[in-house]
């Protein structure tokens, strides 16, 4: 490639995503190794893979592609940064410590407790129309598009609704990726502290919440390990970024989506039975997680090429979602597309947890949106984060009427 870019760098992404040099790579180095620059974690090179199918691939061959530490080693996860502490949560962990901690989960997590939800998600949703300070000045993500995803998250936690305005205050800071892309260490140990003091108390008086089913979670295998306290503090954390902010990103980008297409709003309108298939083009289209890193356990070859055991490698979702090969008009956002077999929630065993909650939030969303508003204008372009991992619209200033 004559034209580089630094994918370890998070500023490469606050003009939004590199869609072209993503094209050049999936048409002409499907597997391509990036050299390391003074942006990237261990000042260590990285492979990268673009095409669908490989992608696909590697999310469907964990033995090969470990999301957890591969010695030697002391650090792993799905991130370029090493992080000692993968393993812990099951975003970050192989089998058979995966499964274990995935399925003492989704006894809390089921799809009962999840649809149970709804008519509570939605009045909340109704709600945050009514707050919008100023319909004429509105920034849409942080008066409509951050509220309902945090407010789910909190429900499933079971933190009291008086905890919630200083909790979120705290996710803002510590977990939610800040506009630099820097995450304050106070703050996390403030959402840390909070969430070993909500699990004891769950653990000690458990209520009516999906964390205190998850806390009291057994397997039917007496031989099994409930959750230890570290396991369930990293539970408690790993659900704000993966949940809310995706969420949030999701949310934000289809309206700027909605309103750069605004045929496809109207259709939507006219017809509010298409909002399944809108809610997955939503997320083929923002693609809120935008790449993955696993690291090879073996020597191995995939995309034409070799990789070595040890090596880090990451897969974009992002650049699978608008890959030619596999999708008609990718760059087209088309509400009614079918088939659609994005892999915006990943696939394999990692596949997004929280799938049913994220599409139901997505519904409820523009359901109240288009119930409660007619015309969207934007007010200024939108801003986008600069950060390479979770990706999405920062600001959009609208007037809404
Ligand atoms: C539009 C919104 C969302 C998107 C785009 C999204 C995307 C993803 C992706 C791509 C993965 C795979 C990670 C990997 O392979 O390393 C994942 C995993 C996960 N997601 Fe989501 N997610 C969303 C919403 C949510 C919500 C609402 C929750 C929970 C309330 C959630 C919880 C999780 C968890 C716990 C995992 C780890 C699953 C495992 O490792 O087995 N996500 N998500």
């Amino acid at each position: 490639m004559n034209e580089t870019i630094d994918l370890s760098y998070g500023a490469t992404f606050g003009q939004g995503f590199p869609h072209e040099f993503f094209k050049k790579l999936r048409d002409e180095q499907p597997l391509y190794w990036h050299e390391p620059t003074q942006y990237s974690p261990g000042g260590e090179g990285f492979w990268v893979v673009s095409r669908y199918e490989d992608c696909v691939r590697v999310m469907r061959d964990p033995a090969t592609f470990s999301s957890d530490k591969v010695p030697p080693r002391k650090g792993g996860g799905t991130s370029l940064f090493d992080e000692p502490y993968a393993g812990l949560a099951m975003n970050t962990a192989d089998d058979p410590q995966h499964k274990r901690l995935r399925g003492l989960v989704s006894q809390g997590f089921t799809p009962r407790a999840i649809a149970d939800m709804e008519a509570d998600l939605r009045r909340r949703a109704k709600i945050i129309m009514d707050k919008i300070p100023n319909p004429d000045r509105c920034e849409f993500i942080s008066e409509v598009a951050r509220e309902l995803p945090l407010q789910a998250i909190c429900t499933i936690l079971g933190v009291p609704e008086e905890d919630r305005v200083q909790l979120s205050g705290w996710i803002d800071h510590g977990l939610m990726v800040q506009s630099e892309g820097v995450i304050s260490r106070e703050y996390l140990l403030l959402i840390q502290d909070y969430g070993k003091k909500l699990i004891e108390q769950k653990r000690q008086k458990p209520a009516n919440d999906i964390l205190s089913a998850i806390i009291h979670a057994r397997t039917e295998d007496p031989q099994e390990i409930p959750l230890t306290p570290l396991e369930l503090v990293n539970f408690f954390l790993l659900l704000f970024p993966a949940g809310a902010e995706t969420t949030r990103s999701a949310i934000g980008g289809a309206m700027l989506a909605f309103m750069e297409n605004p045929d496809q709003l109207a259709k939507l309108r006219a017809n509010p039975g298409l909002m399944p298939s809108a809610v997955e083009e939503i997320v083929r289209w923002t693609t809120p997680s935008i790449y993955k890193r696993r690291t090879a356990t073996c020597d191995t070859e995939i995309a034409g090429g070799k990789i070595r055991a040890g090596e880090k490698l990451s897969y974009w979702e992002m650049s699978a979602n608008r890959d030619e090969r596999m999708f008609h008009d990718p760059f087209k956002f088309d509400i009614s597309r079918d088939p659609n077999p994005h892999v915006g929630f990943g696939t394999g065993i990692h596949i997004c947890l929280g799938i049913a909650l994220a599409r139901m939030e997505i519904k409820i969303m523009f359901e109240e949106i288009l119930a409660r508003f007619k015309n969207f204008e934007l007010l200024a372009p939108p801003l986008w984060m600069p950060n390479n991992r979770l990706h999405g619209v920062r600001e959009l200033k609208l007037r809404i009427t």
